[in-house]
């Protein structure tokens, strides 16, 4: 099947949706940097913040505030060239044992050579729900908007409001899935060139040291900010017939691992909710 929509029409959305959302947004009231020693930082009156690593340390920030459910949009430009090794990671995580998570990891690439989108989504500590996208963009040359949705129902990931990812609710057919904890936003730029980039083999160029990646318009919407939100479309939000058309063309295209496919990995048992949606 063709493409359901062209790239001048991806491009228009995502302008409007960048519109849409570029208000509010102030790290200093809405972050705290919690690592990096200095190698993070709060630009622009609040506006932005870059991460950086080098061959000593990374560096990240969390949300001072825990969201039971919400939208949680970043917009983020990945680290440009030689990324091999690195990850930069916006993520949502409780704390504690049985932690649940839901992630959006970017591992990084020799220059020239595409990143990896890795989403995963815990419950009850356990994960084992990955799937890998390539982008249809270049990350490293401005921001592009990556958003979770999280509501009792599901988990949509997705990219300048083009979903990638849903993750349904199949606690009905014993799947697990976060609801219970609530959970905080969660930034970083580290090092992992045991495994980040292809599989290990390719290594961090430390003479490219220090790597860069930088986020703006942190913005969210959860219950305690619907008061000044009132549609909070995210209680409820599901894909109609042009997200799915959306999400099946990057699926089909972009998706370069999926465990719902990896008969290898899951020889036993096929995890159940997989039966259940072709995503
Ligand atoms: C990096 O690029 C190579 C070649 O295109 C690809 O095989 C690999 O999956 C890419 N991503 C990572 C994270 O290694
Ligand atoms: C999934 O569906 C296939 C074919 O319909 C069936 O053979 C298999 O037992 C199902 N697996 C699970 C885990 O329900």
């Amino acid at each position: 099947m063709a493409a359901a929509f062209s790239p001048s029409q991806i491009l228009l959305l995502s302008i409007l949706f960048t519109a849409l959302t570029s208000a509010s947004a102030d790290f200093y009231r809405d972050a705290e940097i919690t690592w990096g020693d200095g190698r993070a930082n709060i630009l622009d009156g609040g506006r932005q913040l870059t991460l950086s690593l080098d061959q000593y340390s990374g560096s990240g920030f969390q949300s001072k505030n825990e969201y039971l459910f919400g939208r949680f949009d970043m917009q983020m430009k990945l680290v440009p060239g030689n990324s091999a090794g690195t990850v930069t990671t916006f993520f949502l995580s409780s704390q504690g044992a049985g932690h649940d998570e839901i992630d959006f990891e970017f591992l990084g690439n020799s220059s020239g050579e595409p990143y990896t989108v890795h989403t995963n989504v815990y419950a009850g500590g356990k994960g084992d729900k990955e799937q890998q996208f390539r982008l249809w963009f270049d990350p490293t040359s401005s921001f592009h908007t990556y958003s979770i949705v999280w509501n009792p129902q599901r988990i949509i990931f997705m990219v300048d409001n083009i979903p990638i990812r849903v993750f349904n609710n199949h606690e009905a057919i014993g799947t697990p899935f976060p609801k219970t904890q609530a959970m905080r936003v969660y930034c970083s730029l580290w090092n992992a060139d045991d495994w980040a980039t292809q599989g290990g083999r390719v290594k961090t160029d430390w003479s490219k040291a220090p790597f860069l990646a930088a986020y703006r318009n942190f913005n969210i919407n959860s219950a305690a900010s619907d008061s000044v939100n009132s549609a909070a479309t995210w209680k409820t939000q599901e894909l109609d017939a042009q997200g799915r058309n959306r999400l099946r063309w990057v699926q089909q295209k972009y998706m370069v691992y999926n465990y719902c496919s990896d008969s290898k990995r899951f020889a036993q048992r096929i995890p159940p909710e997989c039966n259940r949606s072709r995503f």
